[in-house]
């Protein structure tokens, strides 16, 4: 087998240094060219509390996922979520399964703080094989047009990390989408 040439640090966002910062919005450009938000600031809609960086061998950012510590209304009460946003991989490292072993790492994480689901907006083809389900619950947020994504935001989707079972009926996202 190849030897892997990258690796996966968690860091707190608030942790961040300025230069993490600049190298963290350049690569985030990179990956999303149309989200101009990445020339001003590290997020799109919300700062997440948590992140995940692939690192080359030299420290490189070559890889990315952010996570929101989110509560949801649901129609069984509140429920809390683990928001995946900006999941990026640079074009060198795609097609390698390096955004599955991210996911695998957020999962466990999220898992072992007794968080019952991830929850992201993006292409099922790109995450079923993450164990995301694509819902078609309607969704409300404080920026949202309700059931009414962007295409580029992609559908709303869910990784049971848990035997909790996925509320029926509308779901509150409290605060802005992710
Ligand atoms: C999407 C992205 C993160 C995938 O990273 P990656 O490390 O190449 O993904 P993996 O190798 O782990 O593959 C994961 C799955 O996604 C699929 N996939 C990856 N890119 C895809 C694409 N552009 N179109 C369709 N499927 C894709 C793979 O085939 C694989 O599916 P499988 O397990 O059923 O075979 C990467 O292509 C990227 O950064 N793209 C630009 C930014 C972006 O669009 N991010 C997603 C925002 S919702």
């Amino acid at each position: 087998m190849a030897q892997r040439d990258w690796r996966i640090e968690y860091r707190a966002d608030a942790a961040l240094s300025d230069s993490e910062n600049a190298r963290l919005r350049h690569f985030l450009f990179g990956c999303f060219p149309y989200e101009t938000a990445f020339l001003t600031r590290r997020y799109i809609k919300q700062a997440p509390a948590h992140r995940w960086l692939v690192l080359d061998e030299k420290g490189g950012i070559v890889g990315h996922a952010a996570v929101h510590e989110k509560t949801i209304g649901t129609q069984n009460g509140d429920l809390r979520i683990g928001g995946v946003a900006e999941v990026c991989v640079a074009s060198p490292y795609r097609g390698k399964g390096v955004m599955k072993e991210l996911l695998r790492e957020i999962f466990e994480w999220l898992h072992g703080r007794d968080v019952p689901f991830a929850m992201l907006f993006g292409q099922p083809k790109v995450y079923a094989s993450s164990g995301f389900q694509p819902i078609d619950n309607e969704l409300a947020a404080e920026n949202s047009l309700a059931r009414h994504w962007n295409p580029f935001c992609g559908k709303a989707m869910i990784k049971p990390l848990a035997k909790t079972p996925w509320p029926r009926g509308k779901i509150e996202l409290r605060g802005p989408t992710f």
